[in-house]
């Protein structure tokens, strides 16, 4: 059997002595879509930034496709990582580039494309997500929403066989998050990648979802399916699934 994508095995990790997740254990499959729910503040992005190696556990295993991070050496951690793409919370655009220059930096820096090569694999993935019209444009002369296609171009513009989408609908009106989520599904479908993506929105994790897990109490609870997960036993999962709630949870232990 092929091996999963990203295996977590007892991973615990804290800052300053707090600790934020303990014992969380989670295994994703190729080409699996995975999403990441729960309220703010409960370790979903630090979730993403272990499996993206961009973090360190205090405790535990992270292993990509069967490789233990832990063990490799820098150049090996280096190649494992240049396969998975991230879009982060808040974009990370540069300001000062143009959206087409955003894209095309990470090219010249990771890869050997000539430059007629880069310029034309930056018109193919701001055409993919719809921006192709805005290429001359910089980063705050476009809308939200258009901030978002253009960090998960430059994303995907390195061909990443694993993407984590951290938030990637925040702030964004229910139509164009609609359209986003079906820009991620559509990437993923041509790609065969595998997608781990963080949403504290129900409607948009049930919209991308083969399996679902809740981050609480510095624990993961895997909810299943989208079916299992509206109908999950736990109070905790109920509560967030019915009410959508963002903040801390009212609920007795
Ligand atoms: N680099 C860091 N240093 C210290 N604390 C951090 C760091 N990153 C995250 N945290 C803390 O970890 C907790 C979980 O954060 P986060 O994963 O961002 O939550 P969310 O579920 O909203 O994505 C928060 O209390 C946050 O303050
Ligand atoms: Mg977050």
């Amino acid at each position: 059997m092929a091996l999963p994508a990203i295996e977590l095995k007892n991973v615990s990790v804290g800052f300053d002595g707090e600790i934020v997740l303990q014992n969380v254990s989670l295994t994703i499959h190729e080409g699996e879509n995975f999403v990441l729910v729960g309220p703010s503040g409960q370790g979903k992005s630090v979730l993403l930034k272990l499996m993206a190696g961009l973090i360190e556990p205090l405790t535990g295993e992270v292993l990509i496709r069967g490789q233990n991070l832990k063990s490799l050496s820098r150049e090996e951690k280096q190649k494992v990582v240049c396969k998975m793409g991230m879009l982060f919370q808040k974009n990370a655009l540069f300001d000062s580039l143009s959206n087409a220059e955003n894209i095309a930096f990470p090219l010249r820096e990771v890869t050997s494309l000539s430059p007629d090569e880069i310029e034309s694999t930056v018109d193919k993935f701001l055409e993919a997500v719809g921006i192709g019209h805005a290429k001359n444009l910089y980063p705050d002369e476009i809308s939200g929403g258009m901030q978002k296609r253009l960090g998960i171009a430059r994303a995907l513009a390195l061909n990443p066989e694993i993407i984590f989408y951290d938030d990637p609908t925040a702030g964004l009106d229910p139509i164009t998050s609609r359209k986003i989520i079906e820009l991620i599904i559509d990437l993923q479908q041509k790609n065969s990648s595998t997608v781990v993506a963080i949403t504290n929105d129900m409607n948009r994790a049930y919209q991308m979802a083969d399996r679902i897990g809740m981050v609480i109490d510095k624990g993961l609870i895997l909810t299943g399916s989208v079916e299992e997960t509206k109908h999950h036993q736990d109070a905790r999962v109920h509560q967030f699934v019915r009410g959508d709630l963002e903040g801390p949870l009212m609920v007795m232990s």
